[in-house]
């Protein structure tokens, strides 16, 4: 694909990601009559904006990119077979049970992925108006001024979000958590992987790590990382656009002490 084609996708993304996510603001500031949310699994939250604004989504890039593929959490695959055309990788909302329960911390992500590369990653924060855009090779952005993830090379100075989910067991994770704060890392959960990993890519934190996230929760956010100068495992694999995988994000200094928390803990 050549460079105009993908420069499109991008602001295509990028617009699109602004017009879901002022839908998602909307839904989100009347709540109170519009919102009722359900659940998928265990703490998986579902609520009618979360399939809205999919569709979304999914008929703006397929009215644009018509030969594309399209995967999205809540509609699940339609992976075109052209060997040459890529696929969109979609989570609308992240965050969906802080969505749910009226916190404010959620963001629509966008990831462009072609023969298991992540060429395109967009994230829009939309109550803080926040549009953080990443092109592989060419930087990343947050509302258009260039990124960069923090310098930290010590644990004992650093914050670190552990992301969790049931489809670990918490043993698992609580041993991580052990390893990283023994060594004195400040330790977050928020509710949101995407923003999470972005707000390494910007250093508002110096790592973020799960044992097992989807690829519409990390795809677009763990571009930002690598665009912003940090470090990340090789999250994108074939297999992990369906199955997911384990992801680390964080700056240069932090990846062989998280490297090593988190390898021992894999499945
Ligand atoms: C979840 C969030 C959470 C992460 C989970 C994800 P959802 O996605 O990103 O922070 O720890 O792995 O499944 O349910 O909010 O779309
Ligand atoms: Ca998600």
């Amino acid at each position: 694909m050549n460079e105009v084609s993908m420069a499109i996708r991008l602001n295509v993304a990028a617009a699109v990601a602004r017009e879901a996510g002022q839908l998602i603001r909307e839904r989100f500031r009347c709540r109170d009559t519009a919102l009722t949310f359900e659940f998928k699994g265990p703490q998986d939250y579902l609520t009618q904006t979360d399939g809205e604004a999919e569709r979304l989504i999914s008929a703006r890039l397929t009215e644009v990119f018509p030969d594309d593929g399209f995967f999205g959490e809540e509609t699940g695959p339609r992976i075109n077979s052209t060997a040459d055309c890529g696929t969109w990788i979609v989570d609308p909302i992240d965050g969906t049970a802080d969505f749910a329960r009226g916190v404010p911390y959620f963001c629509v992500s966008i990831a462009f992925v072609q023969q298991a590369v992540t060429e395109i990653g967009v994230l829009y924060d939309p109550m803080l108006d926040e549009l953080f855009v990443a092109r592989r090779g060419h930087g990343a952005t947050l509302n258009g001024k260039p990124i960069e993830a923090s310098q930290a090379k010590d644990l004992s100075e650093s914050i670190v979000e552990l992301g969790w989910s049931p489809r670990v067991a918490f043993s698992r994770y609580a041993c991580v958590l052990e390893k990283v704060h023994s060594k004195g890392a400040g330790v977050k959960r928020r509710g949101s992987g995407a923003l999470g990993i972005a707000y390494v890519a910007i250093g508002r934190q110096d790592a973020y790590c799960e044992l097992h996230i989807n690829s519409w929760d990390a795809a677009a956010a763990v571009l930002l990382v690598q665009e912003a100068g940090g470090w990340t495992n090789e999250f994108m694999t074939p297999a992990c656009i369906t199955e997911g995988n384990c992801v680390i994000a964080c700056s240069q200094g932090l990846r062989r002490d998280l490297e090593a928390a988190m390898s021992e803990n894999l499945a």
